[in-house]
């Protein structure tokens, strides 16, 4: 069975980002996946200090003994992730950042295969209504570059202008685009 992991990183409550998440997860189910759901912003994570423990060897863990301990295996053992997030001041949210910065860890004694082969997609909001404006672009460019450093697949891409809290479920566009994507990432 296909194991998708999905990562929503807004901090909102009704978050149209955190929707289109969702959206995925259902479409994900519906291919036969097990899914599993967290939002980053309900969690302590802690940035990465830049102690170097962890590279000083493959089985070297993080030090820091907060929620990134339990995400480490799930994101291992993930066949598919889906990231969501908002687009905030011109790139992702802090809240997903900060999670980012500790897959550093992931890389112990200069091995950076633990998440070759996993296949992404990707769920971003904004404001603005002009993409090119919004700072979205960021936000891709900073996962096509960490794709190709880490061996992922990037299987879509969603990413969508939103007004008001929840105003994605009057865009069945973009909601049918995370299903999709779900699916897509949710099969064998
Ligand atoms: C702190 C903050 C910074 C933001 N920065 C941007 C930005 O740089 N570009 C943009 O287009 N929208 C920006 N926005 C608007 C959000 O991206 C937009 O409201 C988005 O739909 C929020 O997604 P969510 O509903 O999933 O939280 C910002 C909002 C906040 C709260």
């Amino acid at each position: 069975m296909t194991h998708v992991l999905v990562l929503s990183a807004s901090p909102r409550r009704t978050s149209n980002s955190d929707i289109l998440a969702d959206e995925a997860a259902e479409g994900a189910r519906e291919a036969g996946a097990q899914v599993t759901k967290v939002r980053l912003a309900h969690l302590r994570i802690e940035p990465c200090d830049a102690c170097d423990t962890c590279q000083t060897s493959r089985e070297a863990p993080c030090v820091k003994h907060d929620a990134m301990q339990d995400l480490y295996p799930q994101v291992r053992d993930a066949d598919s992730i889906v990231v969501a997030s908002p687009i905030y001041f011109f790139t992702v949210a802090a809240q997903l950042k900060v999670f980012m910065d500790r897959l550093y860890a992931l890389g112990g004694g200069g091995d950076w295969t633990a998440l070759a082969g996993k296949r992404l997609g990707l769920i971003f909001t904004y404001g603005d209504s002009n993409p090119l404006h919004s700072g979205v672009a960021n936000a891709y460019a900073t996962f096509r570059d960490a794709a190709h450093f880490l061996g992922l697949q990037i299987v879509d891409v969603v990413h969508t202008a939103c007004g008001g809290q929840g105003d994605v479920r009057q865009n069945p566009a973009a909601m049918q685009s995370a299903r999709r994507m779900g699916q897509r990432l949710g099969s064998p």
